[in-house]
């Protein structure tokens, strides 16, 4: 097959692309709902009426049902489950992440996902659990490493999946990464992070998808594993992964949550069904909780509050405003913000991937003083060459006469040359009043600007007199310096 995955439209590290499968091509990011093969909430082909472009099911589940796996063989998964898109199959590796043992082999369990005609088959990986000891992480990814090699050398027709492990050592992961990146595989799945997610430890989350994303480069797709709150998909699509798979819809409905892109709310706790949906247009919050259907009623709308939001995403990728979607649903919860902060500390990182031309910049938080844009124009602040007098300043109107240059002052970039006010990400929307963050930034860049460029001599009209005078400080010290 020619390329499986090309990319359409990028910003930070997320992008639109389209993945190409034996059962059609899908744009991604997608949502691919789990369906339990056993007893479907929300049958597949209703699934696919509520926008669902692919599903995932469990091959070890099939395999383990007598029944099951002769239909599954005859028929194939397609007509078994009643869905005609693209369909991925898990190997049963959660299984044994959660019951320690599977009586399956790798090569078993693989074969068979090839037999079903699964569009994405997962060879048997072994999900390392956060925290563990360094050998243990190192010596089970060998394990995975070894049946990596071996599925790869199989004969096949469909996708195959390369889960990359490694635990919580960014080390591993990113080893893991480049590794999975030589092998001719077609979808890279980041494994073992459930255990993060169910414990809100975004932070690490960021810190192990970041690193796997560096050892693989930005080319592949990536499948975030076990990834099925809608609260986490902008964050998620900006570190650049591709696939998700919710089981959250139906898990979530059966213990009576309802999942908004805010987080989880409890039917009892709630007066309300904040929601457009057609389950939130036909019911109220009463008929819903007497529904004898409650369970599928719920499931139904978890699932189409996250397949909005997959929309949502895509949409932001689009308008290139990923980060103000991201910025608006990491204050959903603190630790969503921690994960916010970390993917923010991988300012070069992010700067290497972010496309340059975008929606105007909205200043909504002080993590925006961090942004890839304002970084990247922090690094590169030395190349403005200036000689004689320069002002700097952020009144339009004030008196520019005598001034060899003039630069405008706009926290968190600081000053940047009168030109380019009407360019992005100059042209930003910022409040009225600075934060402390974006004053830091803007009084860090002023600095290194000043020091870059010994000839000059500058002199401030800024509003806020206190930075004014750090300013004017700053460049007595840079004169005292260069006179030294
Ligand atoms: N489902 C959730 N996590 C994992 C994982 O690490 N590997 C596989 N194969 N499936 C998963
Ligand atoms: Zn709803």
């Amino acid at each position: 097959m020619p390329d499986r995955f090309e990319i359409l439209h990028k910003d930070l590290a997320g992008r639109i692309g389209r993945l190409s499968t034996l059962h059609g091509t899908i744009e991604t990011p997608a949502l691919m709902p789990v369906v339990n093969p056993h007893l479907p909430l929300i049958p597949p082909n209703e699934m696919e009426k509520m926008g669902a472009d692919m599903i995932i099911t469990n091959s070890y589940i099939i395999h383990q049902d007598p029944d099951l796996r002769v239909q599954a063989m005859e028929r194939g998964l397609h007509d078994l489950l009643g869905f005609s898109g693209p369909i991925m199959t898990d190997s049963g590796a959660f299984q044994l992440s959660v019951y320690g043992d599977i009586d399956v082999s790798p090569l078993e369990i693989l074969n068979f996902q090839f037999a079903i005609k699964s569009d994405i088959s997962v060879p048997l990986d072994i999900p390392t659990p956060p925290d563990v000891t360094r050998e243990r992480a190192e010596s089970e990814l060998k394990i995975t490493e070894e049946r990596l090699v071996q599925a790869a050398s199989l004969e096949r027709s469909a996708l195959l999946a390369c889960p990359i492990q490694g635990s919580t050592y960014p080390d591993l992961r990113e080893k893991a990464g480049r590794f999975a990146r030589d092998l001719p595989f077609d979808v890279y799945p980041v494994g073992g992070v459930v255990p993060l997610m169910e414990a809100y430890r975004y932070r690490d989350l960021v810190e192990v998808v970041t690193a796997a994303k560096k050892g693989l480069g930005s080319g592949r797709p990536v499948h975030l594993f076990g990834a099925g709150h809608p609260m986490i998909f902008a964050l998620a699509a900006a570190m650049g992964c591709d696939l998700f798979d919710s089981a959250a819809y139906a898990l979530y409905a059966r213990q009576d949550r309802y999942l908004t892109v805010q987080g989880t709310g409890k039917l009892e706790e709630m007066s309300y069904l904040p929601c457009c949906c057609p389950v939130c247009q036909e019911h109220t919050l009463k008929e819903l909780m007497e529904s004898p259907q409650k369970t599928r009623l719920l499931a139904q709308h978890n699932l189409y509050v996250s397949l909005q939001e997959m929309k949502q995403v895509k949409e932001s990728i689009r308008e290139g405003s990923l980060w103000d979607l991201l910025e608006t649903r990491c204050r959903s919860h603190p630790r969503m913000l921690d994960g916010l902060k970390r993917l923010s500390g991988q300012g070069p990182w992010l700067e290497s991937l972010d496309s340059a031309s975008k929606s105007t910049f909205f200043y909504l938080s002080p993590e925006a003083a961090c942004r890839p844009e304002v970084m990247r124009y922090a690094r590169r602040i030395d190349r403005i060459s200036l000689q004689g007098n320069v002002l700097i300043t952020d009144d339009s109107q004030a008196d520019t006469s005598g001034f060899a240059h003039v630069l405008h002052f706009k926290p968190p970039f600081g000053p940047y040359p009168v030109e380019l006010s009407e360019t992005y990400p100059f042209n930003a929307e910022v409040p009225e009043e600075a934060d402390d963050a974006a004053m830091k930034q803007a009084l860090k860049i002023t600095k290194d600007l000043i020091r870059a460029n010994p000839g000059a001599k500058f002199r401030f009209r800024l509003k806020n007199r206190e930075m004014e005078e750090l300013l004017r400080r700053e460049q007595t010290i840079a004169g005292a310096i260069q006179g030294e």
